[in-house]
């Protein structure tokens, strides 16, 4: 087949991860005769080092001209200051808004080689397998956003704003992708205090019931998931849940894979347009240093072949490949046993690359 995927590189280990996807992403083109063309877009700091935005014109444009979007990451120190009036994250918030991504597919596996690398106790890991569909594009992250000052001091504020069809589109999306796993869908809510919650609940009880009666499911409170993904994460299959609910969960969940560097994601909207990237963050302290973990990135490559090109061979093979390297022990220092050598984020991309 032929597909043009938009490179958004992005800052500090954004670069060195996409490098590492590419290359795979080169051995798959090769190895079943696909042609594929990337295109490299600006995205975050650098956007705005180079043209002043986080995200440009001419970005959006590449990213709807092509069939799929790979990102890495974005912000630093350097455009860190907060009274900046641009900041790089905006620039991920808006490309995920304008592309219509609503639904954030975070899986969580663990390769029984890394179960030492997570700071949880073994027998909790065994078995888990879990996803979190994050809701992308609205609540609290998108809002109306005040500062002000007042008599008594400066004031500020941030709205969270949920409509009935937003939780709609992204809970279906989640009850779907539950019906081909494990039937198990949670709904994450926090509705014992939030107005927005309480209509999650609703529209969520109201979908499931209606179409979804062959799954079992249930709801948590926010702060009871945060405690239950370390106390019993293996009986979790598909939690669904707010944007920024499913950031925090997510990072915590991490932890149960060992390391940032280990999840990938996949955000998409209605049509087979999707943006690909690592969920950690780019790592400044780290940048430029070849110690990066490109497995996230590399994984989200695989999730990209699958969901935007119908792939699923393809998909399987990258994540066969990054099986592979780990059992052969070439991994970067985040997952390595104490006093065991770390690889370099090149050569753990070249070993993967080398066995799909
Ligand atoms: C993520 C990140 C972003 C988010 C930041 C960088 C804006 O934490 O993708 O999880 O909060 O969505
Ligand atoms: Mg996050």
């Amino acid at each position: 087949m032929e597909a043009t995927i938009t490179v958004l590189a992005g800052d500090g280990i954004g670069p060195e991860v996409t490098a590492e996807a590419l290359k795979v992403l080169h051995q798959v083109s090769n190895r079943f005769g696909h042609r594929f063309a990337t295109q490299p877009a600006l995205i975050g700091g650098i956007a705005i080092d180079e043209t002043g935005m986080p995200l440009p014109e001419a970005t959006i444009a590449a990213c709807r001209a092509g069939d799929a979007v790979l990102l890495g990451a974005v912000g630093g120190p350097k455009w860190d200051n907060p009274n900046a009036q641009v900041r790089p994250e905006q620039g991920l918030l808006a490309i995920r808004k304008a592309l219509g991504l609503y639904a954030n597919l975070r899986p969580v596996t663990i390769h029984p080689l890394l179960i030492d690398a997570s700071p949880l106790r073994p027998e909790r890991l065994e078995d888990v397998d879990l996803l979190v569909v994050r809701e992308l594009t609205g609540g609290i992250y998108f809002g109306e956003k005040r500062r002000e000052q007042r008599a008594d001091g400066e004031w500020a504020s941030d709205l969270c704003v949920y409509s009935e069809a937003e939780i709609a589109r992204v809970v279906r999306t989640a009850a779907n992708l539950a019906r081909n796993r494990n039937g198990h869908l949670t709904l994450v809510d926090k509705a014992n205090v939030l107005e927005t919650s309480r209509l999650w609940r609703a529209v969520t009880n109201r979908i499931v019931q209606a179409e979804f009666a062959d799954l079992e499911y249930d709801y948590m409170l926010v702060d009871a998931a945060a405690m239950h993904l370390l106390r019993r994460p293996a009986d979790f299959d598909v939690i669904v849940t707010e944007n920024m609910f499913g950031d925090i969960l997510t990072d915590e969940a991490a932890m149960l894979a060992g390391s940032m560097g280990m999840l990938p994601s996949a955000s998409l909207g209605e049509g087979t347009m999707g943006l690909y990237e690592p969920i950690h963050g780019s790592a400044p302290d780290i940048a430029g240093q070849g110690k990066a973990n490109p497995l996230a990135t590399i994984l989200s490559l695989a999730m990209l072949l699958r969901h935007s090109l119908g792939l699923e061979q393809e998909a399987h093979a990258v994540e066969a490949a990054v099986a592979a390297t780990i059992e052969a022990g070439i991994i970067t220092g985040d997952i390595a046993r104490p006093g065991r050598r770390a690889h370099k984020t090149s050569e753990v991309g070249d070993a993967v690359a080398a066995r799909v």
